[in-house]
């Protein structure tokens, strides 16, 4: 493994062995994942590049053998989107290339239950434009909801996304229906 990659890795068991807090781990990270960033290009390989014609795709590049940590490449052709969903963990996301949107919603329900998977009803919140070299963070209870992407005219981009378990499932929203279902998530191993 490359040098800043061991170094950040190493930083991030330390941050949460030392933090339970998921807004004290994410605001310690941030500043790691911005010096992260700046190196992607000596520690990505090829196989953290690809990228799916038919979606967005998702690289495994490390997680830890307890479950607490992972690392994975994004890869973004334009037009290509996440469904609305939620992570069920914190998360620490770094842009290496291109613009990544990230489209927030507010849970609204005339009667407020985290638990309740049906008579959902989402607000659309705030949309965040994260350049090249951005970091954004997000924290669990209320778990953070959004749809990210890239906007169809715009070019390919290939961001970083830290997470605080493994991250192969999620809820994912339909707004519609005003439901959510607990979905599995393809991931590449690499
Ligand atoms: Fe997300």
């Amino acid at each position: 493994m490359h040098s800043s990659l061991d170094t950040f890795r190493s930083v991030c068991e330390t941050v949460v062995a030392e933090s339970s807090a998921p807004s004290r781990i994410v605001s310690r990270l941030a500043p790691h994942m911005r010096s992260l960033i700046q190196s992607a290009d000596r520690f990505l390989k090829p196989v953290h590049r690809r990228g799916d014609p038919d979606r967005y795709a998702r690289n495994l590049i490390f997680s830890d053998d307890s479950g607490l940590l992972s690392l994975f490449t994004l890869v973004w052709s334009p037009g290509q989107w996440t469904p609305i969903h939620d992570h069920g963990t914190w998360g620490v996301v770094g842009v290496v290339e291109g613009v990544l949107e990230e489209q927030s919603f507010m849970r609204v329900d005339a009667q407020p239950d985290e638990d309740r998977d049906e008579g959902i009803e989402l607000s659309p919140g705030g949309l965040v434009l994260l350049p090249t070299g951005g970091v954004s963070t997000f924290v669990p209870q209320p778990d953070h909801i959004h749809e990210t992407g890239v906007a169809t005219d715009s070019m390919p981009a290939l961001s970083l996304h830290l997470y605080g378990n493994e991250l192969n499932e999620f809820n994912v929203y339909d707004r519609n229906s005003g439901t959510r279902q607990r979905c599995r998530i393809a991931c590449r191993r690499t």
